[in-house]
């Protein structure tokens, strides 16, 4: 891996090579978003299909003017209360977006990172960057320097440090009247209901060809990850793989513990329930847990467990960030 300064990184993008940069939800893939050439090696680096399209990445509201038709006047107040931040939104865009940014789609996705070195580079370079998480495709996205290393070894990057928030940006139709949530993310629903004083629509998972990317295998580590979910959620008992029912996670993941080689995920307070096991604690609550998430999938893997085994009590919540992580979990074990 080469760690390169601003100067570099703006001369490389400007020359249609792509640059791994730091944002605030995870480390993205970037290349000159107006740049067509340029845009093709992400989606080589990456081994990403051509369907999916990428989101443009911008330093000021005039760079956006420039892409989009129209502005409606719910991503106004969206854009004035979480831009700079984890909220892409989806608007109808201009002739100057590139087809292959857009996946051939009449519109384009749109986000202002928090991360004020990423902005610098998009302000000097004076065009939007295209940036998908700097993952090889269908992998857990890169959140710190090591991880990066085993996805993008190759390719010159900002180091960052461990990136704030650890899961992508919330992806939101909010161009009429019924808002849509496309991905969720790391800006909750609550706060995108609160600021528009309605309830907005989830897009689930059988009409995800909303938004491409859904459609596609994702977030997963090269060991099988088993969810195991705590029957006081759901008023029923656990059961594994073989139909077996137990009482509880714990006697569950016992049983495949002594099965299999395998490691365990749980929220932090737990960790005392699974003495002498191999563990990795994500934390407590849901912010917490979405910033290590993706690490701890990497970390595991690392450790060349057969299984991951995640234990959902205390995972599995309906505040905060829960939902988002929770859905992450869920196509990582799909
Ligand atoms: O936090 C993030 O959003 C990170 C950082 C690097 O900014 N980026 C990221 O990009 O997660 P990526 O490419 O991994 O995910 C982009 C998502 C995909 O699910 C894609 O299908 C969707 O946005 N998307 C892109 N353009 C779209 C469009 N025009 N309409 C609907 N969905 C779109
Ligand atoms: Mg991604």
């Amino acid at each position: 891996m080469r760690i390169v300064q601003k100067e570099e990184a703006v001369m490389l993008l400007k020359q249609g090579d792509l640059v791994v940069l730091p944002t605030e939800t995870v480390y993205g893939l970037a290349a000159d978003g107006l740049n067509t050439d340029a845009v093709k090696k992400i989606f080589t680096a990456k081994g990403r299909p051509f369907g999916n399209p990428l989101i443009l990445h911008v330093s000021s509201l005039e760079m956006l003017e420039r892409l989009v038709k129209d502005i409606s006047i719910q991503s106004k107040i969206l854009m004035q209360l979480f831009w700079p931040g984890p909220l892409t939104l989806v608007f109808n865009r201009s002739e100057l977006v590139p087809d292959i940014v857009t996946a051939g789609l009449d519109t384009v996705c749109v986000r202002m990172p928090k991360q004020d070195s990423t902005l610098a580079i998009i302000e000097a370079l004076g065009k939007p960057l295209a940036a998908p998480s700097a993952n090889k495709s269908g992998r857990p996205s890169p959140t710190n320097l090591a991880d990066l290393e085993k996805e993008m070894p190759e390719i010159a990057v900002i180091d960052g440090g461990q990136t704030e928030l650890g899961i992508e940006s919330t992806v939101v139709d909010a161009r009429e009247k019924d808002v849509k949530i496309l991905r969720l993310g790391s800006l909750e629903v609550e706060k995108i209901e609160a600021a528009l004083d309605e309830k907005v629509i989830l897009i689930e998972k059988d009409s995800r060809a909303k938004s491409p990317g859904q459609n596609f295998k994702h977030y997963s580590p090269n060991a099988e990850v088993i969810l195991i979910w705590p029957w006081e959620t759901f008023g029923e008992k656990v059961s594994n793989e073989n139909g077996s029912r137990y009482t509880t996670v714990e006697e569950a993941i016992a049983d495949l513990y002594d099965r299999f080689k395998c490691g365990i995920i749980c929220d932090s307070s737990r960790e005392t329930l699974y003495l002498g096991y191999d563990v990795l604690p994500l934390g407590i609550g849901s912010i917490e847990h979405a910033k290590n998430l993706f690490a701890t999938l990497h970390k595991a893997e690392d450790l060349a467990w057969e299984k991951i085994i995640v234990d959902m009590s205390k995972i599995y919540s309906k505040e905060a960030l829960g939902p988002t992580v929770v859905e992450r979990l869920k196509r990582s074990a799909e």
